[in-house]
């Protein structure tokens, strides 16, 4: 079965570690998050890593590409500002990380130094992330020979944000590589599910998923630089730039909706925007959850880390999205640390030797008061926001 095909080689075998990235579907993908299981390299054929398929297992996405056509077609769409993307294409072709992505022998030397629980979290951290950056190549570069005809300077923004996420993840597969590891990128593009989604959907969860993950690595980036003893991998060193290709990512989903109005000002525009947030937020903050080890690894506690990234990302999303969930209500998080404590007793029950029948009688019951929090989250009084000119604001940092 696919799911229980290895995802990650002995290098040896893989010949190379530069994901091969010449061939993506024909339709675009991208990763939320992934779910593989690191493994030190597999001495034989027999050694496989299993893709572990929770509630909290990521999804592959497609989406309608004649839809976004039309959506970027300025024949059809008179509000499309040209003026906005060709100066964004201009900062894309400026290419400010060109020569950023250079490794040193640092990097053999900490990895042969990690040892234990953090060195095996760490791999999984190093997937994970190789991941999430590689399908945002194959979703930009679909894009981008999609919309080549109908809209040319759109086509070249989503090329060269390819080319930028195509740089990441093969930095973090030459991480890998330290590990004597490599993800097998090419199998893992054939071999995960996909789910269809809308193109307002995909606009709404590719923008979050930006503007996260340049919290993400900007907090990181920050918390070692102020406490170096943590620094165990000299990757994080990289964050500080490299999260500024992810924030422009985000600016040019933003620049994005900003060109489809219709998806940000009526009330279902709304609620959606609230439903994105918080799946994002408790994604993150229920698979960070269980890997305590690795933040804790770097000196940062789990918990704070996240609701500091998820307040800073909401503070951003609050400038475009029109509505946003009240994350900084003491409420949201008390709901999220009963959501981690739930989601314990989920894998508890997966992890259990009941036979299936026993396993989902005892999951009913812990689902249902799972659905119950994420309602009563999504249900809480939410923040009215959004505005098409945005607003003076600069984000506080806190790390
Ligand atoms: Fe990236
Ligand atoms: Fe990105």
């Amino acid at each position: 079965m696919a799911a229980e095909m290895a995802l990650v080689k002995p290098i040896s075998k893989f010949g190379g570690t530069t994901p091969k990235l010449s061939s993506p579907r024909p339709y675009g993908m991208f990763c939320v998050k992934m779910s593989a299981t690191a493994q030190p390299a597999p001495k034989s054929k027999k050694g496989k890593t299993a893709i572990k398929e929770t509630l909290l297992t990521p999804r592959f996405y497609t989406t309608d590409f004649d839809e976004m056509e039309r959506l970027f077609n300025t024949e059809i769409n008179r509000k499309l500002n040209q003026s906005d993307f060709e100066a964004l294409l201009q900062e894309f072709k400026t290419d400010y990380n060109q020569t950023h992505f250079v490794r040193n022998k640092e990097f053999k030397e900490a990895a042969d130094n990690m040892q234990g629980p953090l060195r095996q979290i760490f791999v999984e951290f190093l997937e994970r992330s190789c991941t999430a950056e590689f399908s945002g190549f194959l979703l930009y570069k679909e894009l981008g020979r999609r919309l080549k005809k109908t809209n040319p300077v759109v086509a070249e923004i989503f090329a060269l944000m390819s080319r930028d996420e195509a740089r990441h993840a093969g930095f973090l597969n030459k991480g890998l590589a330290d590990f004597n590891l490599a993800l097998d990128l090419g199998f893992l593009t054939k071999a995960r599910k996909y789910t269809f989604f809308k193109p307002k959907f995909i606009f709404y969860a590719t923008y979050l998923s930006e503007k996260i993950g340049y919290w993400r690595y900007i907090t990181i980036y920050r918390h070692l630089k102020a406490n170096p003893e943590f620094q165990v991998y000299p990757i994080f060193k990289y964050f500080e730039n490299w999260c500024q290709d992810e924030n422009r990512h985000g600016d040019f989903f933003s620049a994005l909706l900003k060109a489809q109005p219709q998806f940000l000002n009526d009330w279902k525009a709304k609620l959606w925007a609230r439903f994105f947030c918080l799946s994002v937020y408790v994604t993150m903050y229920l698979n960070d959850c269980q890997r305590t080890t690795f933040y804790e690894g770097i000196g940062l506690n789990t918990k704070e880390f996240d609701m500091h990234v998820i307040i800073e990302t909401n503070r951003t999303t609050a400038r475009i999205f029109p509505a946003v969930l009240d994350v900084e209500n003491p409420e949201f998080k008390r709901k999220l640390d009963r959501m981690v404590e739930i989601n314990k007793k989920l894998s508890a029950v997966a992890e259990s030797q009941d036979i299936p029948f026993v396993k989902n009688l005892k999951r009913i019951p812990l689902i249902a008061a799972l659905a119950s929090e994420l309602l009563a989250a999504y249900l809480m009084p939410p923040i009215e926001s959004g505005s098409v000119d945005f607003a003076d604001f600069e984000p506080q940092l806190v790390y």
